[in-house]
This record gives C-alpha cells, structure tokens and sequence, in this order.
C-alpha cells in the first residue's frame, strides 16, 4: 500500500508518518508538504533515510504538481491546512486557500486517479461552540465561527458532496484539540510549556474558562490509522481524549508539573469570537472500530513537558524567523487588562 499524506511535516502529519513506518512494515508513504512557516523537516528527523519514506515538496493548491506526486498511490491522508484559529482571524484568505481550494484539488485528482481510500482529517471546531455539558457526535450541526473552523467545515462539505455525487471512497475524522512532540508552539500547550520553560508570562485569553478536549497526538495517529485501514466509506468519525479541562485548569496542572509559580500567568485580552466549549461523543470509532483513547491528560503532559525540555535544539530551529516576529505582532502588544473583554 502506497500512501500519499499531505502536510507530513507539520505535528500531527509528522507523527502519523513515524507511527506508520513502525508499525506497517509493507505500507509506503510519499509525504507531500508546501513546508510553510508549520512545516519542517526536522520533524521527521530519523525518518528521511527510510527507504519506504520520500518527501515532495509542492502546494495543495498546484493541481498539477499534485497529480504528478500522487500518481501511483493507492491511498491519500489529506492533514494539510493552515491550522492555527488566531493566525485565520488575522489573516483569512491563506486559510481558505489552502483549506478550501486546496481540498478540492486533492479531491479533483484523487479521483481522477482513482484513489481506493480518502481520509480527510478535519476537526470538532466545525461543530462550533458547545453549551455546558453538551457533546458533539458525528450527526451534530456544523456551526463554525472562525475563519479557520469554517473552512475545514466547507472542505468537510466538499468532501461530503464528492461521496453523494460519485461515490468517491472518502472517510473524515473529526478530532479534538491534540498535544504532543513536535507541536508548533504557537499553539496553547506548547506556547505555555515552553515559555514556562523560560520563566516567561503564559497568556491567558480572557477569562480562561473555555473548555478544550485533549486528545494526545498518538492516540489520534492510531486512530486516523485505524480509519485509513477500516472506516466505512462515507462515514464521519469523532476522535476525542479522555479529559475535557478548562484552559486555567490545564495550565496549572503543567505549572504544577513543572514546578514553576502561577505568577507567570497572564490574563490578555480574548480572542475574538472565542468557542467556550469543544467536547465530543466517540462512541462510533469504539463501536466500529474499537478504539478509545488510551492516554490520560497528566501522563500526555508529563511525557511532553520532557520532549520539549530535552529538544531544545528543535525549538531553538522553529524559535527563530517567522516565530520571532509572530510572537511580537500577537503577544508583544496585546492589552494585558482583563477589563478589555
Ligand atoms: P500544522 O500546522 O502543524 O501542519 C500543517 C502542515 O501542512 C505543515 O507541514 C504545512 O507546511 C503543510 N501545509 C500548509 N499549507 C499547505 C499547502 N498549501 N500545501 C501543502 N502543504 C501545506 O497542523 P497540524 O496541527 O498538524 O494539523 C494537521 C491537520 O489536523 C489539519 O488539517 C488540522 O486542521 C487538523 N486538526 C488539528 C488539530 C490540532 O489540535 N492540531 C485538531 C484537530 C484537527
Ligand atoms: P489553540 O491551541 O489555539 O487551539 P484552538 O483554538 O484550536 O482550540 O487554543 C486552545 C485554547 O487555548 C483556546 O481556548 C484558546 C486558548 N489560548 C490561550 O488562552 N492563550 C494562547 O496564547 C493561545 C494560543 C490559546
């Protein structure tokens, strides 16, 4: 089985592709990544020299390129997107480039090459804002509310609407908010663990109280494996953790962890159109497929408080350049007054 993977070298892409290598000894994987400021080699450090692993450098969006890369593979794992909410509330149009247009190429010759299996990874954010004590299944509306959420929900219904239309063999996972190694640290986690780190302030967005269920990235990888492998077509899959916290809550427990004071947290001002609450049913991947996530919240954490303690020549690789300037333009001058909300 020949699998071409998209967006292989961001976080959860890069740790898909060491899961499969180890585990899959006849699967091949054509990782094809745009490599942008999210995409780096050295997340797939000890994998180059595979010899069932080879990288190609191109845009979703380039139709060609893609159908060049692609041909030959029985199967696509599509994880390419801009996927950060805060960058898609700045600066939409790259999100819905690469989100919208660029699933429907992927679409558009993953037929045309007739591909036997098509997963596309999406997210619970297209479920939107959950009210206390309400989880999402996989009938639940699609109500999105950030320029990023609701272009993996177009992708989502473009998906969808090649299956109806031709029955194209396409599966979607829908998976709650991951942590682990090699985790780009513009995202909460790492931002947090590694300022801590540093005995820097850990921004907090408003009150602190938004809810977020997490999900270790290997369990997902075990899960999207487990779709690529025996999703039904057609189907729509949820993949959560096993806590939902609030985000104060989590961050004192890695402050805890880490031995570091809850001095350095920070109250910001909250980002616009926030989602309070992200929660998820999976009775579906455990009732077909027989998987539940296997990685409590304090074990994932200390696991990846250490990665990031003992990898600081990574992070110093994804600390420089576009990092830097991020940091400043989002961080530096934000209103640090809990009034502002
Ligand atoms: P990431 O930002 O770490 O990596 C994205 C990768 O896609 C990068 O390697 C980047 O170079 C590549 N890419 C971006 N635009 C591209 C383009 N136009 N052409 C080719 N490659 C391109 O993202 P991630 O956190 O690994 O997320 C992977 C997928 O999982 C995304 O589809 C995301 O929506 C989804 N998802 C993520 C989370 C999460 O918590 N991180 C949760 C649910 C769903
Ligand atoms: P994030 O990692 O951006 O994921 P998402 O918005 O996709 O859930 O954020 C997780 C939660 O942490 C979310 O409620 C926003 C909050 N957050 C902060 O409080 N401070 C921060 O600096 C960041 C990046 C996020």
């Amino acid at each position: 089985m020949k699998i071409f993977v998209t967006g292989g070298a961001g976080f959860i892409g890069s740790n898909f592709i060491r899961h499969v290598l180890s585990l899959k000894k006849d699967y091949q994987i054509v990782n094809y990544d745009k490599l942008t400021y999210a995409g780096n080699l050295a997340n797939l450090d000890g994998v180059a020299e595979h010899t069932k692993y080879s990288f190609v450098k191109g845009d979703i969006c380039d139709l060609q390129a893609v159908e060049k890369a692609m041909k030959g593979c029985h199967a696509v794992v599509h994880f390419a997107a801009e996927s950060h909410v805060d960058r898609s509330i700045y600066e939409p149009g790259p999100v819905i480039e690469t989100n919208m247009t660029g699933t429907a190429v992927m679409l558009q010759v993953a037929r045309k090459l007739q591909v036997e299996k098509f997963v596309h990874i999406s997210t619970d954010e297209v479920y939107g804002d959950m009210r206390p004590g309400q989880f999402a299944d996989e009938e639940s509306q699609l109500q999105p509310s950030s320029p990023y959420s609701a272009s993996k929900a177009g992708s989502d219904l473009l998906v969808r609407s090649y299956v109806r239309t031709y029955g194209f063999p396409a599966v979607i996972t829908r998976s709650s908010n991951n942590y682990g190694p090699y985790q780009f640290p513009e995202k909460f986690l790492p931002l947090v663990i590694t300022n801590a780190m540093d005995n820097k302030a850990l921004p907090i967005y408003g009150d602190g109280k938004q809810q977020r269920d997490w999900l270790h990235v290997e369990d997902n990888c075990r899960g999207v494996l487990a779709v690529l492998e025996r999703g039904r077509e057609g189907q729509v899959y949820n993949l959560g953790g096993i806590d939902i916290e609030e985000n104060l809550s989590v961050v004192k427990h890695v402050l805890r962890l880490m031995g570091k004071p809850e001095s350095l947290l920070s109250y910001v001002k909250d980002r616009p159109g926030h989602d309070r609450r992200y929660a998820l049913r999976c009775e579906k991947m455990e009732k077909e497929l027989g998987w539940t996530p296997s990685i409590p919240l304090e074990q994932g954490l200390l696991q990846t408080i250490d990665w990031y303690k003992n990898n600081s020549a990574w992070l110093a690789g994804v600390r420089g350049g576009d990092y830097r300037s991020y940091y400043a333009k989002y961080y530096e001058n934000r209103d640090h007054s809990l009034q502002a909300i």
